[in-house]
């Protein structure tokens, strides 16, 4: 779908080579100063295999190895952009420009953002624009560029490169890029270049509609491409409406029928604050332009976090390598400091890191393994070639040993306290992340009682600080232990997380105190959309239902295999419900959290808008607390979903507000409602998943006046829009396709 509006840019854009374009590479040689700091490739400048002129620069890069090209005179902003040409089969490359003066670079763009017909018969050429880098058009800006990157990915890859050239200057056709009807009676044009409006006619059902205003609003975070509102004298119907540009351009639709619905405004519960948290925030503002609520460092990653140093080891996701990691203590200070509340991951495996470099599988030891970290070619990932494991090292040779007390003297000495501490990660699957230093699978028995102990001290060190575990990573698991089925017999045949709740009451009772506040599970979504197609879009765009609809049988091996559990109705996962029904069975008064989950698809538009969904579902389920894995891009899709609930101080509301639409189908249209104790201002998000056809609502409780709208996604794509508009009539209010939108009634 080439709705990104980079890609869609280049398509328009046409250069002329100009006297001042700078050549890098043409024929035989890099020329103009630029040199060769190429890594693990095989290059040939003079490859006639194929070529334009007489040879192409033909590649061979490993893994993560790189056509690197440097120039000692850095270009700075000096041009518009650089253009090369390519020929392979799609190579996985991706492509980044950076300063060796002050180690900056740009976003890290894959080749696909450019072009996804990239074929070895011939060269395509790729137009890199610096005011609009993909995947969110954020323009390069200034900095000292000295160095251009085409790297390889990790299967390495072969092909050809020719004519890589810096252009002076890229030329804008006029061009109407899309017109969107949207909301009652507004058309959202995206343009580049100097168009004409006011030549722009509209038409309904066959007759003429006048446009009553035009008004332009800037686009934040795309550059080169601007919106352009036109009010129209009429509201909008169902039947066809035809818009066209002087030019001659011209958009059609067919509006549907209104699908009728009402909201009560009166009827509402709290939305709990914390559901709109992220993984690891960039900084302060971030977390204010996002509205994030809640922010929590943890992951693989933390497992190992030494707070006597602030070092930490990466597991088996990076070659068990040691590494800095950032002071906790500060991190709550900022976090805190920006609004959000605070989640901290308290390690309670038996080691931490000792250090910022050692790792346990060093090839000089264990030379026998399956793959070696690209930058460091002694670190291995401990696996044989016939895929067991090496058998674990002297963990002291790479960890310092960690236990309660050590626990409690961290704990104690921290200025700033979070308000959550997760009782460690995914610990039921140390076996495998941690394998280095925890080999042997946990059981039911030592899950308990690791939280049972570090809970413990938690709560001596910092009383008011909320307990959330055991962290489960999957469907799997949250029946199932590493050991297997001989574990859930030894525990009366009970699945893992029931008998987790149950033992905690018990504990808890026993005490005469809660050490369980929140239930924590993390939730990745089973069913496999990685090819990306129209298929797999829209699976992903109707997968969410699996966090509520006890109808929705999931489209996963849940969903069809008879899974190693007792729950009922094992193949539909409705998991808030589930989750929330086990807690009353076994644990009442527990709140429920999802410290991990992810749209799977961060940088494609259907992420987002699944995204907006899922927050949606979250508030109207009474979750409890939610943190997306990992940062969302601010600019990208994923960011966009925040911005359009909480973004610059703008929030979807305090309350849930009762929503019923009839006829309205989940797989491809969302509806959320709000209103805010404090100003009663009604909200109302909608979601169309359809990738083509426009949605309309004919809804009753929604007053009329002013709203305040904004929206991300449809053929406006990956940018933050947003208008101030009238609403005279909610008899019909239009959603263009594959959008999501947020209306705010402004008195
Ligand atoms: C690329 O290099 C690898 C060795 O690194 C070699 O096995 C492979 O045949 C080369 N591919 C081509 C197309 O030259
Ligand atoms: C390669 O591209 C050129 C120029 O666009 C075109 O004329 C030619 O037909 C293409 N060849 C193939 C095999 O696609
Ligand atoms: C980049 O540099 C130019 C001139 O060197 C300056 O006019 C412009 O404001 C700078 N832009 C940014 C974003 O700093
Ligand atoms: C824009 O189009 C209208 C209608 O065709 C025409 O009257 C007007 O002169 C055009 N404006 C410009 C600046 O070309
Ligand atoms: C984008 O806008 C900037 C400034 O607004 C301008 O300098 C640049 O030439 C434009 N580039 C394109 C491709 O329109
Ligand atoms: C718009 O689409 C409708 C239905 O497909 C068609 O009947 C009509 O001719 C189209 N109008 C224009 C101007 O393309
Ligand atoms: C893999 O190789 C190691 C070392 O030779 C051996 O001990 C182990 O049993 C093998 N594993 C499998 C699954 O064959
Ligand atoms: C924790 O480890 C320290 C140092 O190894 C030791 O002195 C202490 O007794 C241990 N605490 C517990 C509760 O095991
Ligand atoms: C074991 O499970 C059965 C039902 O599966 C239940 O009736 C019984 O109370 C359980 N026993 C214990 C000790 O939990
Ligand atoms: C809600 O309504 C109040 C009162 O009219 C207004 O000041 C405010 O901007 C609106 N929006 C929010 C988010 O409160």
């Amino acid at each position: 779908m080439a709705w990104l509006a980079s890609s869609l840019a280049i398509l328009f854009l046409t250069t002329t080579i100009a006297k001042a374009d700078q050549i890098i590479y043409s024929d035989d040689s890099l020329s103009n100063g630029w040199q060769d700091w190429s890594w693990g490739s095989t290059l040939n400048y003079q490859a006639t295999n194929i070529a334009e002129g007489t040879t192409s620069l033909s590649v061979n890069s490993t893994a993560w190895a790189a056509v690197s090209l440097y120039t000692p005179t850095p270009f700075g902003s000096s041009f518009a952009g650089l253009r090369f040409d390519i020929s392979g089969d799609e190579p996985p490359i991706q492509f980044y420009i950076q300063s060796t003066t002050d180690n900056s670079q740009s976003p890290t763009i894959s080749l696909t953002a450019f072009s996804t017909s990239v074929t070895s018969d011939n060269f395509t050429s790729i137009l890199v624009n610096f005011a609009e880098l993909p995947p969110t058009g954020a323009p390069l800006g200034n900095g000292t560029w000295d160095r251009i990157n085409f790297q390889a990915e990790g299967d390495g890859a072969v092909y050809n490169i020719d004519n890589i050239i810096l252009v002076d200057e890229i030329v804008v056709t006029p061009k109407f890029l899309s017109a969107e009807p949207i909301g009652t009676n507004l058309i959202a044009v995206t343009s580049q270049g100097a168009v004409n409006f006011t030549g722009i006619s509209v038409n309904q059902n066959g007759k003429a509609v006048k446009v009553k205003s035009i008004t332009n609003s800037p686009v934040v975070d795309i550059p080169n491409k601007s919106i352009t509102y036109l009010t129209l004298e009429n509201t909008f119907s169902a039947g066809t409406l035809v818009i066209t540009a002087v030019d001659g351009t011209s958009f059609n639709y067919t509006l549907p029928k209104a699908l009728s619905g009402t909201v009560n405004q009166l009827k509402t519960f709290p939305i709990n604050d914390n559901v709109y948290g992220v993984n690891f925030p960039t900084d302060a503002d971030y977390i204010k332009n996002l509205g994030v609520t809640a922010a929590r460092k943890g992951g693989n990653a933390e497992t190992a976090y030494n707070p006597f140093g602030d070092f930490t080891n990466a597991g088996n996701d990076w070659y068990f390598e040691n590494r800095a990691n950032d002071n906790a203590d500060d991190w709550v200070g900022w976090v805190q400091g920006a609004d959000a509340d605070a989640i901290l991951l308290l390690p309670a495996l038996d080691w931490v890191s000792k250090d910022t470099s050692s790792y346990s599988y060093p090839k000089t030891v264990y030379p026998d393994q399956q793959s070696f970290d690209p930058y460091n070619a002694d670190a291995g990932d401990g696996l044989l070639p016939n895929g067991s494991w090496v058998s674990p090292p002297d963990p002291s040779l790479v960890y310092a040993p960690w236990n309660v007390s050590a626990a409690q003297t961290y704990l104690t000495g921290l200025k700033n306290k979070p308000q959550t501490l997760t009782i460690d990660n995914e610990i039921e699957i140390a076996s495998s992340t941690h394998q280095d230093m925890h080999p042997d699978p946990l059981g039911y028995d030592e899950i308990l009682k690791r939280v049972l102990d570090f809970g413990t001290v938690a709560k001596q060190a910092i009383p008011e600080v909320q307990i959330a575990a055991p962290s489960t990573c999957a469907w799997w698991f949250y029946w199932t232990s590493s050991i297997g089925d001989a574990d859930k017999a030894a525990h009366n045949g009970s699945d893992f997380l029931p008998w987790f709740l149950q033992q905690m009451q018990i504990h808890d009772k026993a005490a005469g105190k809660r050490l369980l506040d929140f239930l924590d599970i993390h939730y990745y979504y089973a069913p496999d959309t990685s090819a990306n197609d129209a298929a797999a879009k829209a699976l992903r765009l109707r997968m969410s239902r699996s966090l509520w609809d006890p109808t929705y049988t999931d489209e996963s091996w849940i969903g069809t295999n008879a899974p190693s559990n007792t729950q009922p109705n094992a193949n539909q996962v409705m998991l808030i419900p589930r989750m929330q029904a086990l807690i009353n069975k076994y644990y009442p008064g527990t709140k429920l959290s999802i410290g991990e989950f992810s749209s799977g698809a961060d940088t494609d538009l259907t992420g987002g808008l699944l995204t907006a969904d899922m927050i949606g579902i979250f508030g109207k389920y009474k979750l409890d607390q939610a943190t997306y894995w990992a940062t969302p891009d601010e600019k990208g899709p994923v960011g966009l979903a925040y911005w359009l609930y909480r973004g610059y101080g703008t929030y979807f509301g305090t309350e849930s507000a009762d929503v019923s639409i009839t006829g309205l189908n989940p797989d491809t249209l969302a509806v959320y409602a709000g209103t805010n104790t404090l100003h009663n201002n009604a909200t109302l998000v909608v979601i169309n998943k359809d990738p083509d056809t426009p949605v309309a609502l004919k809804l009753s409780g929604i007053p009329t006046g002013s709203y305040f709208l904004r929206h991300f996604g449809g053929q406006a794509g990956v940018a933050k829009y947003q208008t101030t508009i009238s609403v005279s009539s909610t008899q019909y209010l239009v959603i263009p396709a594959y959008t999501a939108a947020f209306l705010q009634q402004r008195r």
